[in-house]
Parts: C-alpha cells; sequence; structure tokens
C-alpha cells in the first residue's frame, strides 16, 4: 500500500488526474517529462509513453498504461466521466483537449501540495543530506580567494564543489551578488569583478536524490561602509527572530512579522519587499508560504526558508537564509555554517 496515495484518496471527491511532474513522483517516485496520473478510489493508472516503458512497468502499485503521444491527447480518448484536474498546472490547450473527448472536469488545486508540505522521514532524512551538503560547499567556499574574481567564476565554483561533495545537481542557479548587484535578490551572476569592502551575496542549494535545499551567506570582503554594516546587523537580528518563530501552530504571517518587525523599527521596511521564506522539498519552492498576505499555518515536518534581506539599491545588499524543520517549539536548523559576519578576502 502506499501511503501518500491513501491519503490523496481521503480528499478526493472524484478521481483525480495528477499531471504536475513532482506530484508524480511525489505519490510514485516515478521521473518523466510525459507522465500523468489518474488516481481513484480503486486504482493508479500511469500514462507515459514508450521511452519510459520499462521504468514504468517497475512502479510498485500503480497499472501502466502507454501512450502514443503526450498523455493527455490520449487520456482525452480512452478515460470518460468526471475527473478533477490540477488547475494550476493543466494548460488550457490540454484541458480543452480532455472536454473535446466528453470528459467533465472539476478544477482542484494543492491537494498533492497540501501533503507535500508535510515530510516524511525518508523527506527530512534526503533534505538534511542535500543540506549537509550544501553547509560544507559554503565552508569550503569560504576558504577562498573573493575578491578580484568575478560573481560567475564563484558561482561556477559553488558548483563545482556541491559536484565533487556528491550533489545530483546545484538545486537552483547559484546566486553570486557582488557590491551593488546584491540589493537585487536575484541578480544572474555576472562578469563583475568582486572588490574589496563590500557585501557578496550567495544563495545556493545542492540537490540530492530528488530534494533540494537553499541557503543565502553574506559576506564582506572587508570593512562595510557603515550603511551596510547596520543593514547586515539588523538583518541578522531579523533572521534569528524568523528562526525562533518558525514554530507549529503559529500563522505563517505571524513567523514572518517577527522578522519583518526587526526590520520595519530599523527603518529599512522599504527595502525588504519578499516574503521571509517558503517551504522546500522536491520543488526549490513550495508550500508552505511565509508571507505577510500567507494563508498558512505552520505544523510539524514543514521545512521552510528562513531568509530576511535588506536591499540597498546602488549600495548592496543582504540577505541570511537557513533551512529549518518546523517543530512544538524551537525548529531544527539545517546549516551550521555562521551567520556572524564573515571577512574574505
Ligand atoms: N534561493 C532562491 C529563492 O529562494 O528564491
Ligand atoms: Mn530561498
Amino acid at each position: 500500500m502506499n501511503a501518500r496515495v491513501e491519503k490523496l484518496r481521503q480528499q478526493l471527491e472524484e478521481p483525480l488526474i495528477v499531471t504536475t511532474p513532482a506530484n508524480v513522483r511525489y505519490l510514485t517516485g516515478f521521473v518523466s517529462s510525459n507522465v500523468s496520473l489518474v488516481v481513484d478510489s480503486e486504482q493508479v493508472r500511469l500514462f507515459t509513453d514508450f521511452r519510459y516503458a520499462e521504468a514504468a512497468r517497475a512502479v510498485p502499485d500503480v497499472e501502466f498504461v502507454q501512450t502514443l503521444r503526450e498523455t493527455v491527447t490520449d487520456m482525452a480518448e480512452m478515460l470518460t466521466g468526471t475527473f478533477g484536474f490540477e488547475s494550476p498546472h493543466l494548460t488550457y490547450a490540454q484541458y480543452e483537449e480532455l472536454r473535446g473527448g466528453g470528459l467533465e472536469l472539476v478544477p482542484r488545486a494543492g491537494l498533492v501540495e497540501g501533503l507535500r508540505a508535510i515530510k516524511d522521514d525518508d523527506e527530512l532524512e534526503k533534505i538534511r543530506r542535500a543540506a549537509g551538503i550544501t553547509d560544507q560547499a559554503y565552508e569550503q567556499l569560504a576558504k577562498e580567494r573573493f575578491v578580484g574574481r568575478t560573481e560567475r567564476e564563484l558561482a561556477w565554483r559553488m558548483n563545482e564543489i556541491f559536484h565533487e561533495l556528491g550533489a545530483d545537481e546545484p538545486a537552483f542557479e547559484t546566486i553570486v551578488a557582488a557590491g551593488p548587484n546584491g540589493a537585487k535578490p536575484h541578480a544572474d551572476p555576472g562578469d563583475r569583478v568582486i572588490e574589496a569592502g563590500t557585501t557578496v551575496v550567495i544563495d545556493s542549494g545542492a540537490m540530492l536524490d530528488g530534494y533540494c535545499s537553499d541557503c543565502t551567506r553574506t559576506f564582506a570582503t572587508g570593512k562595510l561602509p557603515d550603511e551596510l554594516q547596520r543593514a547586515y546587523d539588523v538583518c541578522l537580528e531579523a533572521q534569528l527572530k524568523g528562526v525562533e518563530a518558525a514554530q507549529a501552530g503559529k500563522e505563517a504571517k505571524e513567523t514572518d512579522g517577527a522578522a519583518r518587525g526587526v526590520i520595519d523599527e530599523a527603518g529599512f521596511g522599504q527595502n525588504f519587499g519578499h516574503g521571509l521564506g517558503h517551504g522546500l522539498g522536491i520543488d526549490v519552492h513550495e508550500a508552505p508560504r511565509l508571507a505577510p498576505t500567507s494563508t498558512d499555518t505552520l505544523v510539524t515536518a514543514n521545512v521552510v526558508t528562513i531568509e530576511p534581506g535588506i536591499y540597498l539599491e546602488g549600495t548592496g545588499g543582504i540577505r541570511i537564509e537557513d533551512l529549518v524543520v518546523v517543530k512544538d517549539g524551537a525548529p531544527e536548523v539545517l546549516y551550521s555554517f555562521p551567520k556572524e559576519l564573515m571577512t574574505v578576502s
């Protein structure tokens, strides 16, 4: 019996067509760029094409249906009746195709994502290992020279270290943002040469066994201008408050508010324009969402980032990000790499 599928079934009002690849992976372990599931009260049918047939036959507890083309095209011909579908993922063209085949369709959202937000022990173990590699990678990178290298070189080096440490791949494109580029939260590492006396924001994470990690540290390349130093101190205080407030039973917007309050009070409120954090697992960004507008409540075994930032246009940026496992009481922080400002040469 597949416990994840059983939990999903308890929530279904009609059979569900699952087309989100990460949701298929979560429910069955099967990975493909052309796959759909139909989960009903009796069975799970897995639709995919010839390229994935051998792997599909090996998936336990599913009935494999081989398609000729895109799964939805074949399903429109094969299925009849009423089905839920994942409205955030199915394209309008696919919806039309299924409707054209005579299916009645009910939009559903967040069913599998709600299950994915609460990690089981196997997932926690994978995330801890991905986080461990990330932690070690920061340790190694911090021993290297920063000044005189480009952002792009340093980002590439971080990815190399991930590879050397056994990661499958980076979980997302590593961000290295030096000097004024640090004021862009999602800056692309470019040809900017890292100078002395500024900040370097590094946001990266390793992917291992299908699970992500996500960590940001901000380094100083010498004595910082007073405003950046103050922004660092405030950001760190906010980050620590955010971690402390990441507890089961708290509304995610309260956790966000605990960190945001520190930044607001210091007069940097306008310089922190994104949410405090996000859930993470198979995807880098998943439920729950920690932001002023979030309606989520934190529960035990959520895995979330706590990543306040202060972005000073034209000057530089600060972001400090941990990954934590939510518990009753203090969360488990998955990184040990220091958060106190570290000066690199
Ligand atoms: N580390 C990338 C992000 O959280 O958006
Ligand atoms: Mn993040």
